[in-house]
């Protein structure tokens, strides 16, 4: 059986050996950039290029105008861009057909972190069912990487990441994947439900505090898309894979 394993923060991914079969990398930030990067595909965006810096963000749009520029510091649209990080207030007549570059705080650092040998889902509540099924299909050892907050553990990751392990129960778990399945469903049931748990997140808080509840509440639905966003290595845009 293929082996599954989290990395609660993408600074804990487990070394590489040159030799090691690349396996499949899914990379978690409910909250919200790969929320977003689905919900921008389903809004028909062309491709999403994520960066991490807001330079790296404007010199490509200097160089290339077509493109939009998404993304958030602070949880807000960084000055001058087209729209912020809002998977609920995506406008799908500016997106269709346009090329966006999205950079985030945590997200799209997370997606850079990954081993450039390791093909890269992008892993949401909203796809959940959807990026089972299709690691399943790939049937390679597995490795979940959240995105975390702001260099810390983030409940809401973990629970998505837990979310899809309880889906590969038959698989070769390592402790920190069944910890991270048994915690998400303990804390599903504890809370009442899954928006109740995303919902007691810090990061939750913070957004409902910056008037974002229309996100949290978009964040926190299961499986309503078959998008599986994943990263093309050779244009180096984010495509349903
Ligand atoms: C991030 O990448 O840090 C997030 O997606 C932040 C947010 O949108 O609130």
């Amino acid at each position: 059986m293929p082996k599954i394993n989290v990395a609660v923060l993408p600074d804990r991914m487990p070394p590489r050996s040159p030799d090691a079969p690349p396996g499949v990398a899914v990379v978690i930030d409910v909250l919200r950039a790969t929320t977003m990067m689905a919900a921008l595909l389903d809004a028909g965006a062309a491709g999403i290029r994520a960066v991490r810096s807001m330079n790296e963000a404007r010199s490509m749009k200097a160089r290339e105008p077509s493109v939009l520029l998404a993304g958030e510091r602070g949880g807000l649209a960084p000055d001058g861009f087209d729209m912020g990080n809002s998977p609920a207030g995506i406008d799908p007549e500016l997106v269709r057909g346009r090329t966006v570059v999205l950079t985030t705080t945590n997200g799209t650092r997370a997606v850079e972190m990954v081993p450039a040998s390791m093909p890269c889902l992008m892993l949401s509540l909203t796809n959940l069912d959807a990026v089972a099924e299709r690691v399943r299909t790939l049937g390679a050892d597995t490795l979940i990487v959240c995105s975390g907050t702001d260099g810390g553990r983030s409940s809401e990751d973990e629970l998505a990441a837990g979310l899809l392990v309880d889906r590969l129960r038959t698989w070769t778990m390592t402790d920190t994947a069944e910890d991270t399945a048994d915690l998400a469903t303990g804390s599903i049931g504890a809370s009442g439900g899954i928006e109740a748990a995303l919902r007691r997140s810090f990061h939750a808080e913070r957004l409902v505090g910056l008037g974002f509840d229309a996100d949290v509440r978009f964040c926190a639905q299961l499986s309503v898309t078959r998008t599986v966003p994943a990263l093309n290595r050779r244009s180096g845009l984010i495509v349903p894979g």
